[in-house]
């Protein structure tokens, strides 16, 4: 049984509706808690993706596209300092600096096996269907000579079924997170390929 599991179900005080930490203090916060870059980008690259899906997909209003923006960019933020109490203790200082209970929730979803927390909006949704792709596809273009530059979705297609391949992104985890959604594995491959190249 995972030792990440956070054995709760509520995150977050709804009296906190709308608070989100100013770009300052989200970019502090990586700064301070992730020195790893590489793991920093892929936080920044799921925050991308999130916040296009959000706006171009659910028709987010600016605020609630910034609220899906902000759950990628930190879901991961004590991942590297923290990782056997991953994301217990980045779920608690969103906590205690009273930020919006739908962002917390969203992080604490991120991965049902691990946390035991099942992913139940949509916000919750996308993350868990982003976060192994995000990953995967970036790690299919690092390998590319000209990168994300005409990288197609059959190729990662390709990859995915190839299991040395990025060995430990879990597959099982995809299907299970695509099994939630409507949107074809084709469609969001797609999707991250164009939202997630120009992140640096
Ligand atoms: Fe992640």
């Amino acid at each position: 049984m995972s030792q990440l599991l956070l054995n709760r179900s509520e995150f977050g005080d709804p009296a906190n509706a709308g608070n989100l930490l100013s770009n300052e203090e989200a970019n502090q916060l990586l700064e301070e808690w992730v020195p790893n870059e590489r793991l920093r980008l892929h936080m920044k690259q799921v925050a991308a993706v999130m916040k296009a899906w959000a706006i171009q997909r659910e028709g987010a209003d600016e605020a609630t596209a910034r609220k899906w923006e902000q759950a990628g960019l930190l879901h991961d933020a004590d991942w590297e300092k923290y990782p056997n109490d991953h994301c217990r203790v980045i779920i608690e200082e969103l906590e205690r600096r009273k930020v919006d209970a739908e962002l917390i929730c969203c992080i604490a979803s991120h991965g049902p096996r691990y946390f035991g927390v099942e992913p139940v909006s949509v916000m919750d949704k996308m993350i868990y269907v982003f976060d192994e792709l995000s990953g995967f596809i970036h790690a299919s273009a690092l390998i590319r000579p000209t990168r994300y530059e005409g990288m197609d979705v059959k190729s990662v297609m390709k990859k995915l079924k190839t299991p040395s391949f990025a060995a430990q992104v879990n597959r099982d985890d995809i299907t299970d997170a695509l099994a939630r959604i409507d949107t074809p594995l084709e469609e969001i491959i797609q999707f991250i390929i164009d939202h997630q190249k120009a992140v640096e």
